[in-house]
């Protein structure tokens, strides 16, 4: 039987078991393994994944090395629901998931498959991130196309992960972050592009001593096939210590997306989609791509998070606003970006874990004061958004019934300000820099 019969025979509520035994070896097919090539019930962390999937090679054949899995597929029965993200069948599916991806066997794989035969969901792993590369999406009718998507996106070579930082209070430290964090992946020898899209105040350039482009970027962005491709420019750092400099890639800022046009006639002329289909156009050249973004929730800002796969949310300790502002952009923003990208058949941003920036090493009344604040900001999105729960996003060591208020956190460092003045990354130039951001980095990306 080929797929779309499988799929009319199968009964309305078929049990998990009647799913996988039935669906799961030719969905995969369709996808291009073969029978050598997909292993059920593969072992992961004293559980197991339905089935693991990965093409043979000469020397190694999957189904008898179990080696180096590539992809992994959790399959639930027909009455489970993975079609509304908001229902705990799908949450959980997705926590379960991610759980096997994110498992220490689970180094070689890249993508995760989460399907009940109504609907299927891609997910993609990089490093330490899980995200969704795709809506969640009706296996009705004719499946070619949406075999064709899926088997296109696990086909192509390795991508960058695209990181906006964003947080819509300023002062928080976005362009400090962005430019640290490249010039951390850029030591763990990653290939990194930053993006200056704060074209009014073009902090990242400035922090580096680059001037501004004009026009560039509003070229590229106007154009029928976009790509930032021939506005990059490389950045490289010498020291005497080093026996070659390190370095990564920037595009700067462009003065005219603000000095030429007003934002009604920008947003005329520039599609929402422009500097995704842009970053698209590099992305296999990277393993990073990271976003500064404005502090205000305008076009720039949009554009940011409408393009990212992920957002990186700083927020300070002893900011209020700073604080109330990261719960509004991951319980409103987030999710207006990622219902555009829904308009598109596409899925993403995903909100990161807020980290403390500028934050304080000792405990003290302060602290207190900010635990009390994101205690009402919990709340308060709870019962205004729609049951949203940003514990994890504030405290992501915390797990139900077990509170733990440990936060991500980069103290304050007179050093960031110190290489502000030399106009060159802190973590480049300072030790004690170097090990904050690279314990950043170890937590979310690698
Ligand atoms: N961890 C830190 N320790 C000390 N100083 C810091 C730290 N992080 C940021 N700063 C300083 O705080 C100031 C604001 O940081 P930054 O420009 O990165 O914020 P921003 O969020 O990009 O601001 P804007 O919203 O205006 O774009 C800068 O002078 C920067 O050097
Ligand atoms: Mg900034």
């Amino acid at each position: 039987m080929n797929l779309e019969e499988v799929l009319q025979s199968l009964p309305a509520d078929a049990s998990e078991a009647i799913v996988e035994h039935n669906f799961s070896q030719p969905f995969l097919k369709a996808l291009g393994f073969d029978f050598q090539e997909i292993v059920p019930q593969f072992p992961v962390s004293r559980r197991a994944v339905d089935h693991a999937a990965r093409k043979n090679t000469d020397e190694d054949a999957f189904l008898t090395s179990h080696k180096n899995p590539f992809l992994y597929m959790e399959v639930k029965g027909r009455t489970e629901n993975l079609s509304d993200k908001n229902h705990p069948d799908y949450r959980r599916a997705v926590l379960q998931l991610k759980h096997y991806l994110m498992s220490p066997e689970s180094k070689t794989v890249r993508w995760g498959i989460l399907t009940n035969s109504h609907h299927v969901q891609l997910f993609r792993k990089h490093g330490k991130v899980v995200h969704p590369v795709t809506p969640c999406m009706a296996l009705s009718g004719d499946c070619r196309r949406l075999i064709k998507d899926i088997k296109r996106r696990i086909e192509e070579p390795n991508r960058a992960l695209i990181i906006a930082v964003y947080n819509n209070k300023g002062g928080v430290g976005k362009t400090t972050t962005t430019l640290n964090v490249a010039a951390t992946l850029a030591m763990l020898k990653k290939r990194v592009l930053i993006i200056d899209f704060d074209p009014n105040q073009s902090d990242l350039g400035d922090a580096l001593n680059l001037k501004p482009l004009q026009g560039k970027i509003l070229d590229v962005l106007k154009s029928k096939d976009p790509s930032i491709r021939d506005v990059i420019k490389p950045y490289k750092f010498e020291h005497p210590r080093l026996k070659e400099p390190l370095s990564f890639d920037i595009v700067l800022a462009d003065e005219d997306l603000v000095s030429e046009l007003d934002e009604t006639r920008l947003k005329q002329q520039v599609k929402f989609h422009a500097l995704r289909r842009s970053l698209e156009a590099v992305q296999a050249d990277y393993d990073y791509i990271l976003i500064d973004s404005p502090p205000n929730w305008r076009i720039f800002a949009q554009k940011a998070l409408y393009a990212a796969d992920v957002v990186l949310v700083p927020a300070r300790h002893d900011n209020l606003h700073s604080l109330q502002n990261a719960g509004t952009a991951i319980t409103q923003f987030i999710p207006e970006a990622q219902a555009k990208r829904q308009e598109a058949g596409e899925a993403g941003p995903i909100a990161l874990p807020i980290f403390m920036n500028n934050a304080f090493r000792e405990t003290g009344p302060q602290i207190q004061l900010m635990h009390q604040a994101i205690t009402r900001i919990i709340k308060e999105a709870r019962r205004n958004a729609n049951g949203f729960d940003l514990t994890p996003y504030f405290y992501p060591k915390s797990r139900k019934g077990h509170e733990n208020r440990k936060m991500i956190a980069i103290p304050y460092m007179a050093y960031i300000s110190r290489a502000d003045f030399m106009h060159v990354p802190a973590a480049f130039a300072f030790k004690p820099a170097r090990e904050q951001y690279l314990n950043l980095v170890k937590e979310y990306f690698v």
